[in-house]
């Protein structure tokens, strides 16, 4: 079988290199020619532990090209990005429609269009099925369409993507199985085949209920600093008890999951939900949170602007994606308050986001009297020592010492 992943992000690229890896003959495609570019010269585009080993072995085997449009295939798996629509919160479905548009345009008969994606539950059914109709081709003869979300966390892709279960949306069990030989190919996971619309929400669902824990400890780390309590041996604590498992409070949610998912819920369903919109609302608030317990520090210290500096750009420790990152939440809030003047660092951000960013630690560091720990990379676990001098605020719950204030 010849397998055509169409987009080579972070969940596309890691997908079509184990597929090569695992023996299939795999055309990775995307529209982004840097991109293209970058990885005919051998390099990976982003950093993750394993990849560049994996994406050698791909090569070694013979069986990976990379092309810029869409080529005729057994097997199709779409990974491109699915944001939000900001007014209406509803998923913004463009760039799956294209894809599925070029893989239309080339496809053979008996093709199967697998969307990893994650989507809004139906749209397999109000976007892809009038895609096919449209181009004149008929769903289970021409194409068979399947719903195959992704769940690795980045950071521990490789060892996620073989060992985690897999869920199959189809609508014919018998492409179910043909899928599973797929993804056999790297899957050690057990594999449920489902109805599309099934794996479409139950993909919604894990995010949306990961967002809801979170927003969860991040109300009881508000009410707590309110109430003078300390949420995180509370939470300790309350751990302990057998049926109690509360997560850690954070500066806010960020990546283009948790805190894009929940939301093609409440564009959906706007007077249905209730949870998980404030659920979002809590989580989207944490940065403004972490801002006002940063003025009042500067407040009682008398530290000045110029002297507080933000420690991780990313949205999670160890990984380079800064999609919807708390501390760029962060960043925009102070902008609108007119508040700038803060410095910014991150080991793992090599180009420029924000104004007066730094990119070495010692640079960052030098002059400062308040660091925000936003993101726990393990460069800081590492250099807690350079932090000595300072009044540390760590949102993350992973330094300790006389000089550290928690969230
Ligand atoms: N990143 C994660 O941790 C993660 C985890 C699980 C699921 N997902 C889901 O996987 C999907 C992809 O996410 P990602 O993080 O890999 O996105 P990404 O932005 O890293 O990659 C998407 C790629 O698709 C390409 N692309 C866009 N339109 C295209 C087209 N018409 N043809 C070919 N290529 C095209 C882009 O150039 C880009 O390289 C999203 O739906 C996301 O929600 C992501």
């Amino acid at each position: 079988m010849k397998i055509n992943v169409v987009g080579l992000g972070y969940i596309g690229l890691p997908t079509a290199l184990s597929l090569a890896a695992g023996g299939w003959s795999v055309v990775g495609t995307d529209k982004n020619e840097a991109l293209l570019q970058k990885l005919a010269s051998g390099e990976v585009t982003f950093e993750e532990k394993g990849l560049p080993e994996l994406f050698s072995r791909a090569k070694q085997s013979g069986n990976l090209k990379f092309s810029s449009s869409c080529v005729p295939a057994d097997v199709y798996i779409v990974a491109v990005p699915t944001p939000y629509l900001k007014d209406s919160k509803r998923i913004d479905p463009r760039f799956v429609n294209a894809a599925v548009e070029d893989v239309l345009k080339v496809c053979s008969p008996g093709a199967i269009l697998a969307v990893e994606s994650t989507i809004a539950p139906g749209t397999m059914d109000t976007c892809v099925r009038p895609l096919i109709a449209r181009a004149g081709l008929a769903c289970k003869t021409d194409v068979h369409i399947a719903h195959v979300p992704e769940r690795i966390i980045p950071g521990n892709m490789l060892y996620e993507l073989t060992h985690n279960s897999r869920t199959i949306g189809v609508d014919d069990p018998a492409v179910g199985e043909t899928l599973k030989t797929v993804y056999r190919a790297f899957c050690q996971g057990e594999m449920v085949v489902t109805s599309i619309k099934t794996a479409e929400m139950t993909k919604v669902v894990e995010n949306t209920y990961r967002d809801i824990n979170i927003a969860f400890a991040n109300e009881l780390a508000r009410l707590c600093y309110r109430g003078g309590m300390d949420v995180n041996e509370i939470i300790r604590v309350a751990n302990m008890h057998p049926r109690v498992n509360i997560l850690s409070p954070g500066p806010g949610v960020g990546g283009h999951c948790i805190s894009v998912d929940p939301w093609f819920l409440v564009g959906d369903y706007p007077d249905v939900v209730n949870l998980i919109l404030q659920a979002r609302r809590i989580n989207d608030g944490m940065p403004a949170f972490v801002l006002e317990r940063v003025s009042e520090l500067m407040e009682q210290r008398g530290i000045s602007i110029s002297e507080v500096g933000f420690y991780g750009l990313t949205y999670k420790e160890n990984v380079d994606d800064v999609r919807e990152s708390p501390t760029l939440q962060l960043y925009e809030c102070m902008k609108k308050h007119l508040a700038e003047g803060a410095r910014f660092y991150d080991p793992m951000v090599k180009t420029t986001l924000v104004e007066r960013q730094y990119f070495g630690l010692d640079a960052f560091l030098k002059g400062l009297k308040l660091v925000v720990v936003m993101v726990a990379h393990d460069e800081l676990k590492a250099n807690t020592e350079m932090l000595s001098d300072k009044l540390i605020f760590d949102t993350r719950n992973c330094v300790s010492g006389k000089n550290v204030i928690k969230l």
